[in-house]
């Protein structure tokens, strides 16, 4: 047993630039799963992922099709009495816009000192990497402790829109002990961390129509409603001056926090001055009677994501524009349900829309928040992982970010997830420079190696 952590490790270790190359050659591929333009090179990253799983000796290797990108399984369900683990990824990355903004070709990976900079570095191929090297390390160097059923998505970054059918579909297939999700971070460095609790998400486009084309705001100015005003009044009026949601009911199912997790919460180590500089603001914003750390964990938001109206261009141009348009996401914490809050959103919208325009608002993504087991055999046995690597307990912190698919394998497949990741705070990740801290990279391997050989035992 402790020669074979100890050669996979060695292998591991040996093979530093070999996996490296592999990292960066899966990096190269632009699979932006919400850009239509780039399908074929999202059935590229697919590929790619089902040559690794053949090449790691994998049994049942298939690019299945969905309604919408593929999703990738392999099995090796050889460790006779060991359990299975169910190992997620997904192959899918973020739009690279603003790409003025990149110092690197985001699909030309660059390392810069200890960080790889590339689109998907840290969430998640970097993540991905951690696993399939793990796995690797171990099934060349000897058996695999446990057995693995892999299953790779391509959509996990539109909100999962088909996982939820093909897990249906496919129950008998992805039957499993415990799932294993490695699309997270660490709070630092120093500080390993298993996430217990993500928040949902409750994604929306909202237009608002005013004159059947723009008007020349001098003749018109004053006599219709401007849409892009009539937008901006009524995002503001979605929240109050506490920094509270107004949407009616948003608040109705949250849960209560106790004391307890107040106390877990504020064990997280923070600096709000680090905390600050790091993201560049002049000042922390929130609701009232929150700390940061459970703003970003625990608490529901509403937030633009993006704004668009009128004349955008360089200079002046007199119009009342004909359309507004904004994206407005939710980040849900339990027990509030994705369909709920597009009825509050609707009804918030009914409420307060003048008579003056008109208004459409679609559902584009969703997903309800999750909290896992934190006393399961899988949560112990990366607890002890990182005990071995780190040398240090690790913490356990609810995610202010969402994976749909750990709610739906908790609801399809009755699973437990332990999420665990090596992305880092300052990633940059869905932003301009994302990048993975390459030493904690090979630790997270380590701490693969050693959380499947205890999985095992
Ligand atoms: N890996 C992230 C979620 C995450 C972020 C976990 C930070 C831990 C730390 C994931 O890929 C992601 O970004 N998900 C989307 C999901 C959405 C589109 C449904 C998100 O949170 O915006
Ligand atoms: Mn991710």
């Amino acid at each position: 047993m402790a020669d074979q952590v100890k050669n996979a490790i060695k292998y591991a270790h040996d093979h530093h630039e070999d996996f490296l190359n592999d990292y960066k050659e899966i990096l190269s591929i632009p699979s932006i799963s919400t850009d239509p333009t780039k399908k074929e090179d999202i059935r590229r990253a697919a590929e790619w992922i089902a040559a690794q799983l053949r090449s790691l000796g994998m049994k049942n290797v298939q690019v299945y099709p969905t309604g919408g990108h593929p999703v990738v399984y392999g099995e090796s369900l050889e460790a006779k009495g060991a359990p299975t683990l169910l190992l997620y990824g997904h192959y899918d990355v973020q739009p690279v816009d603003p790409l003025n903004l990149w110092k690197s070709d985001p699909f030309q990976p660059t390392i810069q000192g200890e960080n790889l900079y590339a689109r998907g570095a840290s969430d998640m191929k970097g993540q991905d990497l951690v696993a399939l090297k793990a796995v690797e390390s171990l099934v060349k160097t000897g058996d695999l402790p446990v057995n693995i059923k892999w299953l790779f998505e391509g959509e996990e970054e539109i909100g999962s829109p088909h996982l939820g059918e093909f897990i249906t579909a496919h129950k008998d297939m992805l039957k499993s002990d415990y799932a294993v999700n490695p699309d997270s971070g660490l709070i630092g460095v120093d500080y390993p961390t298993i996430t217990f609790a993500l928040r949902g998400l409750a994604y929306f486009e909202l237009r608002v129509y005013g004159p059947a084309q723009d008007l020349h705001s001098g003749i018109f100015g004053g006599a219709v409603k401007n849409p892009a005003n009539a937008l901006a009044e009524l995002i503001a009026g979605m929240h109050d001056e506490q920094g509270c949601v107004t949407l009616p009911g948003f608040y109705d199912k949250v849960r209560k926090m106790s004391a307890e997790e107040r106390a877990e919460i504020d064990r997280i180590p923070y600096n709000e001055k680090r905390y600050m500089e790091q993201i560049g603001v002049p000042a922390l914003f929130g609701e009232a009677g929150f700390t940061t750390m459970e703003r970003e964990g625990v608490r529901p938001t509403l937030d633009v994501n993006g704004m668009l109206s009128g004349f955008t261009g360089e200079g002046s141009k007199t119009i009342i524009p004909a359309w507004a348009m904004a994206k407005i996401s939710c980040r849900l914490v339990p027990d509030q349900d994705p369909k709920e809050v597009h009825q509050q959103l609707l009804r918030y919208l009914e409420e307060h829309a003048p008579k003056s325009i008109r208004w459409e608002l679609d559902e584009l993504a969703g997903g309800p928040a999750s909290i896992s087991d934190r006393g399961s055999k899988v949560v112990q046995a990366m607890s002890k992982a990182f005990e071995t690597v780190w040398g240090t307990r690790p913490y356990f912190k609810r995610e202010g970010g969402s994976i749909p698919v750990v709610a739906q394998m908790q609801k399809l497949l009755g699973l437990e997830s332990v999420i665990t990741g090596f992305g880092l705070p300052d990633d940059n990740v869905h932003s301009p420079n994302e990048k993975q801290h390459l030493p904690t990279w090979t630790r997270g391997i380590d701490v693969y190696i050693h959380f499947l050989m205890n999985a095992g035992k």
